[in-house]
């Protein structure tokens, strides 16, 4: 196979920022972006989408929907439209599938192709290459779905052949993990006969809320702390026009920003406040972070707020591990937030960190010690304690978008500034993260 595209690294600095003001609203969630054009490649007919992230990672879903044979058309910025030719009826496509960066993109399309009678080769970066997929394989190939060719430990580039008759299953998930969940579920689609997954602690649900919004047939139960979630296969999936809240994900980058700058008072506009992806709200107000939800309305089906955010004195927290898939992408944010809280930060059962675009478990100690902190790595905690750190470090991003957004924040309260050596993953899921910023009066520079 060939080597991934070379990358072009974009080093950046962050320095010491005045007070931020005013009001962003961040780009659309990363992960109802991907799945609105899966299902828009799943539904026979014109599938509106509003406030798409135009993101890498989710145009990268774009191309491979479009190679399964759905039509594409941007109608403006973050409108789009999807034509797509409906479960039962994909194409096999003709070249590798290349995902770049996108885990969630890659592994929801194999659970696409995985119910299907096609063909499929799926390869990304180096980042990519190095991400656990027998996780999503495992329960493929139960369906029917066999992986003809896969690079060491079950990692891209993967060929799968999708089930000829997908089976439908049972299946319990050995990790929370929403990109598990939704495979199995997209796979289910093809199958005849219920599909049931069953997770021990709930994962994000934006799945199976967009499977009953297309108008198949799912059913949710609360299972103490988890879900069991069963989808009647074949369904007709009826076109429904999906608007794309602001992704709280990205929200959490202006949010610690204006909690660590003494002086800020801002207002993020738009924000999902889905419960299992607010644990970080959760554990800042915890810390004692102001944070005050305005305007709480309904956009695209999810409860949405203005969160005005002022700067506060934080104070360390214990984490529960309980809460890890409601912010698991935010602990690389939240550990520099408790960087600057006043004693011990604990995070609890942090294993799948290691297995996300880069090890963050390692990748955020790295970086704080960069910024001249002693953070503690025991079993699968994170400890932090709290105070004045000292910045003026240079930091390894490891091709992963949320360590660069992470410590250039860090770098806006640091005495000396911060800098990370590869912004340009950035843009996979927040394209415009410097300007956002510095309407806000943040100073990052390259
Ligand atoms: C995602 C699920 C999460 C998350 C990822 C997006 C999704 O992964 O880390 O950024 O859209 O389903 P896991 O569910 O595998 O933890």
């Amino acid at each position: 196979m060939s080597e991934p595209a070379p990358h072009l690294a974009q080093p950046l600095t962050a320095r010491r920022a005045g007070a931020l003001h005013g009001r962003a609203r961040p780009p659309g969630d990363k992960s109802i972006s991907h799945r609105a054009f899966l299902f828009g490649l799943l539904t026979r007919g014109r599938t509106d989408i509003d406030g798409l992230l135009e993101g890498e990672d989710v145009l990268r879903t774009g191309e491979a929907c479009k190679a399964l044979g759905a039509t594409l058309e941007r109608l403006a910025p973050g409108r789009w439209n999807v034509h797509g030719l409906g479960i039962g009826s994909l194409l096999a496509p003709r070249g590798v599938l290349d995902f770049g960066n996108a885990g969630t993109g890659s592994r929801l399309m194999m659970g696409v192709v995985g119910g299907h009678a096609i063909t499929a080769t799926f390869d990304g970066d180096a980042s990519l290459r190095k991400r656990p997929m027998r996780r999503i394989l495992d329960p493929l190939k139960l369906m029917g779905a066999q992986v003809l060719a896969e690079a060491e430990g079950g990692r891209c580039p993967i060929t799968l052949k999708g089930a000829d008759e997908a089976a439908p299953i049972v299946y319990r998930t050995p990790v929370a993990s929403a990109q598990i969940k939704s495979a199995v579920l997209l796979a289910g689609l093809n199958a005849r006969g219920a599909t049931t997954v069953i997770e021990a602690e709930a994962s994000r649900d934006h799945t199976e809320k967009m499977l009953a919004h297309f108008g198949a047939e799912v059913r949710v139960e609360i299972e103490g702390e988890g879900r069991r979630i069963t989808l009647q296969g074949r369904p007709e999936l009826r076109p429904n026009p999906v608007v794309v809240p602001a992704d709280p994900s990205s929200a959490a980058f202006p949010i610690v920003a204006a909690l660590i700058i003494p002086g800020s008072d801002i207002v993020v506009e738009g924000v999902m406040t889905n419960p299992l992806r607010s644990g970080l709200l959760t554990t800042l107000i915890e810390m004692g972070a102001s944070i005050e939800k305005l305007d709480v309305r309904v956009e695209g089906g999810e409860e949405v707020a203005d969160l005005r955010v002022r700067a506060s004195e934080l104070a360390g927290v214990d984490v529960p591990a309980g809460r890890a898939p409601a912010m698991i992408d935010e602990y690389p944010i939240l550990a520099v937030a408790a960087a600057f809280a006043k004693g011990f930060t604990r995070m609890r059962g942090l294993h799948e960190l290691r297995v996300k675009e880069s090890d963050r478990l390692e990748a955020v100690a790295a970086g704080l010690r960069q910024a001249g902190m002693a953070p503690e790595i025991l079993g699968d905690d994170l400890i932090v304690e709290g105070g004045a750190p000292a910045g003026g470090g240079l930091v390894e991003t490891h091709l992963d978008h949320r360590i660069a957004m992470s410590f250039l924040v860090m770098g806006l309260a640091t005495a000396k500034p911060m800098r990370v050596d590869d912004g340009a993953m950035i843009a996979t899921s927040f394209p415009n993260f410097r300007a956002l910023m510095a309407d806000l009066g943040a100073e990052i520079s390259g």
